[in-house]
């Protein structure tokens, strides 16, 4: 039987609502920092194998043959490891996208983005905004192929793979970009400040307006943040909503 919205908050640790810290405007928010979609960033040792597919053809790429380039990508030295791809899930007309970092080894083995314990919270998440993965929802990570250890992805293999990440977003055209933790907030916006800077403020990536917020493996681990993840959300909601998008 689906859980209620009420069930869902109290499965993500944020119920009752009152108890939230900081009370959340209903205003829509104020521009506050605009961050312009950035080159992707060039490794600082030339020693990346060079893509399957070159950049400037990506642009031109159906999901077909996204799809295919992506499952055949060699551009980094994640591809040495993995059991398969996980280009992303969801629908591919989506309102709201969310980026992770990169798969773990649940996510190697299935294809698929956020099917592990963290993935459990993020359908938590939407669940409590009434959405779900696949209903104007849209998932995938700043790297496509699965860190060994399930360690952050780095600057170089997160560049490597950003031709991917930026057809996704263009072909997606989302309405709102909901960055998970910091290292996709690093690949997207081209910002290394602390994620507690960064949560709260409209940042804004090709025109579509886009919010940061704690990676669902730090929720798991960091309780008490849920509260805060829950304000990140209602404030990407209401960027989403504002009808700046
Ligand atoms: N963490 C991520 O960042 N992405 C996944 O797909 C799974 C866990």
């Amino acid at each position: 039987m689906p859980l209620s919205r009420e069930q869902m908050l109290v499965e993500m640790g944020i119920s009752p609502l009152w108890m939230l810290r900081e009370p959340v405007s209903s205003e829509t928010p104020e521009p506050v920092a605009v961050a312009a979609p950035v080159a992707p960033a060039t490794p600082a040792q030339p020693v990346l194998p060079a893509p399957i597919a070159p950049p400037g053809a990506v642009a031109e790429f159906d999901w077909p043959a996204l799809l295919a380039g992506i499952a055949d990508c060699r551009a980094c030295e994640l591809c040495k490891q993995r059991r398969q791809v996980v280009p992303g899930v969801g629908d591919r007309n989506p309102d709201w996208l969310f980026i992770g970092e990169g798969p773990g080894a649940e996510e190697d083995a299935r294809g698929e983005p956020f099917v592990g314990q963290a993935g459990r919270l993020l359908d938590a998440m939407l669940e409590a905004l009434g959405m779900t993965r696949g209903n104007k929802v849209y998932i995938a990570n700043a790297v496509k192929c699965r860190p060994p250890n399930n360690r952050t992805p780095e600057a170089a293999e997160m560049a490597a793979c950003r031709p991917w990440l930026e057809r996704q977003i263009v072909l997606l055209k989302p309405r709102v970009i909901v960055l998970l933790g910091k290292a996709a907030a690093h690949t997207i916006l081209g910002n290394d400040s602390a994620l507690a800077a960064m949560r709260g403020k409209r940042f804004e990536y090709a025109g579509i307006p886009v919010a940061v917020t704690y990676h669902p493996a730090y929720l798991l681990r960091n309780q008490f943040d849920k509260g805060k993840a829950w304000e990140d959300l209602l404030f990407a909601r209401r960027l989403l909503r504002s009808g700046n998008t």
